[in-house]
């Protein structure tokens, strides 16, 4: 059909083959080789392309104008937020996560509230099912047009018809050129169609948005160069079970990866969540053993989080540790510490660790809250529920600092908490705050601060 060259390559060692082998002769790595186009032929797949043939010169740095990227703002700030102000004129960005998980939910909301005109392609699933899914947001929208197509050259004709401002491509691993013979999804189809659609997209200052699968461990599948060809990275993640959804970018090469984007899936699509840490703890009128709060940052929001812990004598012979959200490692870390550092015996309890919500935390400032909660529970007595913890725990059973803990405090004091506790070691003057800042250095301290 195409006068295109293809061939194929090793991507270990880079030797080349005619044809595809399952195992490479000169390195004798398996399942490397894939499929590769060498020579394009002419005036293909993105047509404007030979209009616009300018070359780039050379240009000292003084001489380049910084003005701003041009972008274009969301209807949703959560989305605005982590991209940096809005989507970057040109740009690709790639959205990942697990199947489920909300994906195309979040993309289509985009697309039916973005003041702009959008094309959303999907390969996944028919005109109608996408409708169904519309009317269940309940957005009315004229200006989106849905096209159900994988193959990247058919995409580029719609394009060139329907003229739209934004492209949603739903997703990357079922389109196909069909200039290689590989499947959709393979190595050589993903880089090739992604290829296609950045050339697009530079060409004619259209974002593009593309939803990627994972893989089971939760990488995005395909090349890893997938995610060095776009601009933007982001990863849409959360609990299947529970409704929040942590939207964050991975990379971003117009704004910082810092951020995050909080939201809640109603039946009624996602609804952003303005103020996470009223959700994330939970509600009840009696003060119960075994919670703690947490004053966490993900990325650079503070959030206020519930550690729930319960301590009880094992059943079974060996002790069970369980844990939700929090790295059972650092669990049986912390545990171990308690038991050498301070005496507490817990090596023949059962421990179960939750953190509310369905989130997970790696930021280690909630150690604190995690033995708190721990020792709430095996004392069965309420830690007072304006209480909160930002610290964290070294193995010689010492509160060390963390980051940006003035956020931290500021964001306990806002939400109305009226004691928070931070290792001695963070250099801050407490007279600054109404909420009282208690400063302790060892587990001892916070058992006889809470306890005693
Ligand atoms: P979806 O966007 O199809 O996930 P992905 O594209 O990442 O695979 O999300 C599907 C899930 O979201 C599905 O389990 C149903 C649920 N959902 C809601 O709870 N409320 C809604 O309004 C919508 C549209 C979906
Ligand atoms: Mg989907």
């Amino acid at each position: 059909m195409a006068k295109t060259k293809t061939t194929f390559f090793c991507q270990n060692c880079g030797a080349q083959y005619a044809k595809w082998l399952g195992q490479c002769k000169s390195c004798n790595e398996w399942n490397t080789i894939v499929e590769e186009v060498i020579q394009k032929e002419e005036k293909r797949n993105w047509q404007q392309s030979s209009t616009s043939k300018k070359t780039n010169k050379a240009l000292k740095i003084n001489e380049i104008s910084s003005e701003k990227e041009d972008r274009i703002s969301t209807k949703n700030n959560e989305l605005n937020r982590v991209l940096g102000g809005g989507i970057v004129k040109g740009s690709m960005t790639l959205l990942g996560g697990e199947p489920g998980i909300g994906k195309s939910t979040l993309l289509l909301q985009i697309a039916l509230t973005i003041p702009k005109k959008v094309l959303y392609v999907s390969g996944e699933e028919s005109q109608s099912q996408i409708k169904m899914r519309a009317e269940r947001l309940k957005i009315a929208n004229t200006n989106c047009l849905i096209l159900t197509e994988t193959n990247t050259q058919h995409i580029f004709r719609a394009i060139e018809e329907v003229q739209p401002e934004v492209v949603v491509i739903d997703s990357i691993q079922t389109l196909f050129t069909d200039y290689i013979e590989a499947s959709p999804g393979s190595i050589s189809q993903i880089r090739e169609t992604t290829a296609e659609l950045i050339k697009f997209a530079k060409e004619t200052a259209t974002p593009v948005l593309l939803i990627g699968h994972i893989t089971k461990d939760g990488n995005i599948a395909g090349p890893k160069i997938l995610e060095h060809m776009v601009d933007v990275v982001l990863q849409f993640e959360g609990d299947r079970n529970h409704t929040y959804r942590i939207l964050r970018a991975n990379k971003n090469r117009f704004g910082s990866t810092a951020e995050i984007g909080i939201y809640e899936m109603q039946n009624v699509g996602l609804r952003e969540v303005e103020n996470p840490s009223e959700i994330l703890i939970s509600q009840k009128d009696d003060d119960l053993s075994g919670t703690a709060i947490a004053a966490t940052l993900e990325g650079i929001r503070p959030l206020m989080i519930e550690v729930q812990a319960l301590v009880s004598t094992a059943v079974y012979g060996t002790p069970q540790r369980s844990s939700t959200g929090y790295d059972i490692k650092r669990l049986n870390m912390l545990l171990a510490v308690l038991e050498k550092r301070a005496g507490f015996r817990l090596g023949a309890k059962d421990v179960f660790l939750n953190i509310a919500g369905g989130i997970k935390v790696d930021d280690p400032a909630i150690d604190l809250a995690v033995i708190s909660a721990i020792l709430s529970s095996n004392e069965d007595e309420a830690i007072p529920q304006d209480y909160c913890f930002a610290a964290e725990i070294g193995l010689a059973g010492e509160i060390r600092p963390v980051n940006r803990v003035e956020q931290r405090i500021l964001e306990a004091e806002k939400l109305g908490f009226h004691k928070i506790f931070i290792s001695k070691f963070n250099k801050i003057n407490t007279g600054n705050y109404t909420i009282k800042v208690v400063k302790v250095s060892k587990v001892e301290d916070i058992f006889a601060n809470l306890f005693a």
